[in-house]
């Protein structure tokens, strides 16, 4: 049996991963480790927790006592860190916390993955810390580093610093830059369960300025396929993009789900601009697709279809997540717009 510790396991792309490394390996000891934010919830985990392969523990990657003591008990052979603040807008109204989970909580793990002999260290990023584009072009692994938002700077410095870690201590690193995930056990605060739920609530959906940014959706389960090989096949210092070859601009997005949830399009409607809104974000996949053989399994129209479906089918999980906080949240971010 091999230990390998995932941290945010309990958010949206973690449990995903999480569930995916237990029903598809026998051989693997998840250590999930996980702070338990908002964004966090082991109630997306419920037919995982009584897996004897799957250890959870409640903590924060900022504290270094709590990482190591975890370290030294369970010796992981390799360290995959998904745990982050990760909502663009929040980013705005209070960076501070970007700053310190996905920078100082990087450098936590980093540190403590040598200290401890990890054999590989996963840092999972994002395309976003490239900036926008233009109409035509796509990121590819060489494209500048020009983040936009505190969230995209927050995560271009904590990639700057693996990369430090993998040239100054020969410690084997490897990145992964991934466009915008959608699928089941989102939290609805990103646009696709964002408008899910307000459409199942006959709420208005709030879409961003003119609604012509375009985002290349990926399927969650992909992208975790994708991972798992880099993990395993990539070579140490690299960067790989990971996309979905699908560019929708926001406004065709949200008509898609109107059409298949059957409401009218007079729900839409357009609100103040996010300030520094990117327009454009697309991924050349190539490098993944050719080095490590790595394809999508799934096309935008199908992958869409089950996320709607799921959540139709977890009106309860939808429920317990946008009671409470969510109300106020909601409320602060799109009263204003
Ligand atoms: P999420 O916000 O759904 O989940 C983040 C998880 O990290 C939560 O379980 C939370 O409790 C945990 N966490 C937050 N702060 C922590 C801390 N200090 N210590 C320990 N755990 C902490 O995020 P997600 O959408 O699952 O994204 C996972 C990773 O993928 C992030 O690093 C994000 O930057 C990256 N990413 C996400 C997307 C996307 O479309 N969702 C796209 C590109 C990259
Ligand atoms: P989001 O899901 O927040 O992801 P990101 O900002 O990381 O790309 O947003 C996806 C796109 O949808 C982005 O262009 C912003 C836009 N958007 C809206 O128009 N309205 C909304 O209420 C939200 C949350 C996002």
């Amino acid at each position: 049996m091999k230990n390998i510790l995932v941290t945010g396991g309990a958010g949206f792309i973690g449990v995903n991963f999480v569930r995916m490394l237990l029903n598809e390996t026998d051989d693997i000891n998840v250590i999930n480790y996980d702070a338990l934010t908002y964004a966090g919830n082991l109630a997306s985990l419920d037919d995982c927790l009584n897996n004897e392969r799957h250890i959870f523990i409640h903590g924060d990657i900022c504290d270094i006592n709590k990482v190591e003591d975890t370290f030294e008990r369970y010796s992981p052979e390799g360290v995959i860190n998904f745990a982050a603040e990760s909502h663009v807008d929040r980013s705005i109204t209070d960076p501070d916390i970007f700053l310190k989970t996905n920078i100082m909580g990087t450098l936590s793990l980093l540190r403590a993955s040598r200290k401890f002999n990890v054999k590989r260290f996963l840092q999972v990023s994002t395309d976003e810390v490239y900036g926008s584009l233009g109409l035509t072009g796509k990121f590819t692994e060489a494209t500048n580093i020009l983040p936009n938002s505190p969230y995209s700077a927050s995560k271009a410095s904590a990639d700057h610093f693996v990369r430090a870690f993998n040239h100054t201590y020969d410690f084997d690193t490897v990145i992964t830059r991934c466009s915008n995930n959608y699928g089941p056990y989102q939290f609805p605060e990103k646009m696709i369960p964002l408008c899910i739920n307000n459409i199942l609530k006959n709420k208005n959906l709030p879409v961003y300025g003119d609604g012509m940014q375009i985002r290349d959706w990926l399927f969650v389960k992909d992208h975790c396929t994708a991972i798992w090989e880099v993990f395993n096949k990539g070579k140490s210092g690299e960067v790989y993009n990971i996309g979905g070859s699908n560019e929708k601009a926001n406004l065709e997005l949200v008509k898609i789900l109107l059409k298949i949830l059957n409401k009218p399009e007079s729900l839409i409607t357009f609100v103040k601009d996010r300030p520094g809104h990117d327009r454009r974000y697309a991924i050349d996949n190539s490098k993944i697709m050719s080095d490590l053989n790595w394809k999508l399994s799934v096309t935008f129209e199908q992958g869409i279809e089950l996320t709607v479906k799921w959540y139709l089918d977890n009106k309860k999980w939808l429920e317990n997540v946008t009671s409470g906080a969510y109300q106020n949240y909601y409320s602060n971010m799109y009263s204003n717009r």
